[in-house]
């Protein structure tokens, strides 16, 4: 089931991924990504890509959006928006890292303006996730 998010949670949160573009540390690759994290508390962490001279030590948008929530306590993730020049969907580590904490959640891809390109569900992105269960 797709959860529909109230507009004026959508409208915040497209706002609060816009506004974090502004923050990324992506002077390597010129590609700046914000993310905007609404978890179940009703909080919204924000987060950047954060790039390094050693390049694998940079990090995306959504695991630092992930990684603030989740040191806070905030483990239920409801949706996210990413925010890039071209919309993009998140990578293979962060749709892993998103699985962990929100399954189910919703991810609407924008792009600088706040326009929506796509809005889908984490599972659509990762079908096949490998999780706890895979563990027990
Ligand atoms: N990037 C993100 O922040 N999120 C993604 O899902 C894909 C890629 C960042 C990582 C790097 O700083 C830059 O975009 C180019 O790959």
């Amino acid at each position: 089931m797709k959860v529909r998010l109230p507009d004026k949670q959508r409208e915040e949160l497209i706002r609060q991924a816009v506004a974090a573009l502004g923050h990324a540390y992506a002077p390597y690759s010129e590609y700046p990504v914000g993310a905007a994290l609404l978890c179940g508390s009703g909080r919204i962490h924000d987060g950047v890509n954060v790039e390094n001279a050693s390049y694998p030590a940079g990090i995306c948008a959504e695991r630092t959006a992930a990684f603030k929530a989740v040191s806070v306590s905030d483990r239920e993730f409801v949706a996210i928006v990413v925010a890039s020049r071209n919309a993009a969907s998140p990578c293979g580590i962060c749709r892993q890292v998103l699985a962990e904490f929100g399954p189910r959640m919703v991810v609407v891809l924008v792009d600088p303006q706040g326009t929506v390109r796509r809005e889908t569900t984490l599972h659509e992105l990762l079908p096949d996730v490998f999780s706890q269960l895979d563990l027990n």
